[in-house]
């Protein structure tokens, strides 16, 4: 696509500043009349372009979301003929071909009998809410009305509702830093080893218990000790405490498998799945469940009883669906999984030959195809947040050909699968130049 004419883009920019309120966005910095918003108009693979005819690889996968990269012409052509049948229908009492076959599809990636049955919702924030009016109505469902709180860690995020935002553990997320209580009941603890001093008395509060399972994303890609979710499901099942697990980000081969769980052999009560489900293209979520829970409704007295008061009007959204069954079959007819092992390897390899040596990078963490590289002071310390030291180390890298966004002064390398072994050098190789611009140039 050719670049947009300069006054067009400006006509954008100036009713985009008048117009929209952006999410996680300073809005005086925005408006500012000298801000020039990046307006991001094709892409294609692993790159955006931008209104000027610049590219950039995807370095974040469009907030982790994106799979095997924009445009994807088997994505695109089944998303084009499901809306040759219907784009979208109510989900309330009636069903669709696209939500029944992505339903078995995705419960044919689990072992048999374990996760059988899916609720679908919007986003990564609703899956999470519907697993915890889940959990919360099995447990009335079982006469323990008690059991109403839930279980989370430090530094959690598991998104913006109220719900589930009570459950995460960085106050900023939160947006309500003054008050700590959200509207939800949360037992938060720093890990399993805190466990075992969890009195029984506030165990038996305990709905369940919620987890990224490996990877906490927006914690800085802080990795959990190996074990810490097997440890946990041990403990839940220890305790009847329900595993929810929010495989929101680490789903659909980020960690380098289908899905973390399956990295300590784990299956959870409820497991979140969003972002990647759909290979980055709309915005669909699915909440997995057993047998047990669903027959607790189901089984259940009256019709209300039965019934879970939940849903949204695009619950099960066709085109939606539709992507997602074609990422499935992407991930199958590619090999994507196997395909992704070396690029997760040249990964590694490049971080560490490239930015291990910085003055100013700290710990590199890595889990599959997803890494996390600290910004730090030469004296070890975290530069101070109003240097904003990362933001900057991202911009500068733009014009290094990388798009990415940075956890506070953490940088984030996770681009789309389909990434090239060349396209992953650039990327990393811009984020070096960018890292020693502005560091050299003081903080
Ligand atoms: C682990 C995790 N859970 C939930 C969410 C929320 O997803 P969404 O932004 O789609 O609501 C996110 C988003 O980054 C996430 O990383």
């Amino acid at each position: 696509m050719n670049a947009v004419p300069r006054s067009e883009v400006q006509h954008l920019a100036t009713l985009d500043k008048e117009r929209v309120w952006h999410p996680f966005t300073p809005l005086r910095e925005w408006c500012a009349p000298t801000h020039e918003p990046l307006v991001i108009v094709s892409g294609e693979g692993a790159v955006l372009r931008d209104a000027q005819g610049q590219e950039y690889i995807d370095g974040n996968s469009s907030i982790w979301t994106n799979l095997h990269g924009h445009c994807h012409p088997r994505l695109n052509a089944a998303i084009t003929r499901q809306l040759g049948a219907f784009a979208h229908c109510s989900f309330l009492g009636q069903t669709h071909p696209a939500a029944v076959a992505l339903a078995s599809a995705l419960v044919a990636l689990f072992p048999p009998d374990t996760l059988t049955r899916v609720f679908f919702s919007d986003d990564g924030s609703t899956a999470i809410e519907v697993a915890l009016r889940i959990a919360r109505e099995f447990w009335l469902r079982h006469g323990q009305p008690a059991r109403n709180q839930f279980l989370a860690f430090d530094l959690a995020y598991h998104g913006d509702t109220l719900g589930a935002a009570s459950l995460g553990g960085i106050a900023t997320f939160r947006g309500w830093q003054e008050c700590n209580d959200g509207p939800l009941g949360v037992v938060r603890v720093g890990g399993v080893a805190e466990l075992a001093a969890l009195p029984q008395k506030v165990i038996a509060t305990l709905a369940g218990a919620v987890i990224e399972p490996l990877v906490q994303g927006a914690a800085g890609m802080r990795l959990w000790p190996a074990g810490t979710l097997a440890a946990l499901r041990a403990w839940c099942d220890q305790h009847d405490v329900l595993l929810i697990a929010d495989e929101v980000l680490t789903g659909f081969g980020r960690t380098g498998t289908m899905f973390a769980c399956e990295q300590e052999a784990v299956v959870p009560d409820l497991l979140c799945l969003a972002k990647g489900l759909t290979g980055g293209y709309l915005p669909l979520a699915a909440t997995l469940t057993t047998e047990r829970i669903f027959r607790s409704f189901h089984g259940a007295g009256t019709r209300e009883e039965q019934t879970l008061f939940y849903g949204h009007s695009y619950t099960a959204n066709a085109l939606g669906c539709a992507a997602a069954l074609e990422n499935l079959a992407i991930f199958r007819d590619e090999q994507t999984l196997a395909q992704l092992q070396p690029k997760i390897a040249l990964l590694a390899e490049l971080l560490h030959a490239q930015l291990a040596p910085l003055p100013h990078v700290g710990a590199i963490r890595q889990c599959g195809f997803i890494a996390g590289i600290d910004l730090l002071q030469l004296s070890g310390e975290p530069f101070p947040p109003a240097a904003l030291v990362g933001a900057r180390v991202c911009q500068a890298a733009r014009k290094h050909g990388l798009l990415t966004r940075p956890i506070r002064d953490t940088l984030v390398v996770m681009p789309p699968y389909c990434t090239t072994p060349a396209q992953l050098e650039t990327a990393v190789n811009a984020l070096r130049r960018a890292a020693l611009e502005i560091t050299s140039a003081g903080c």
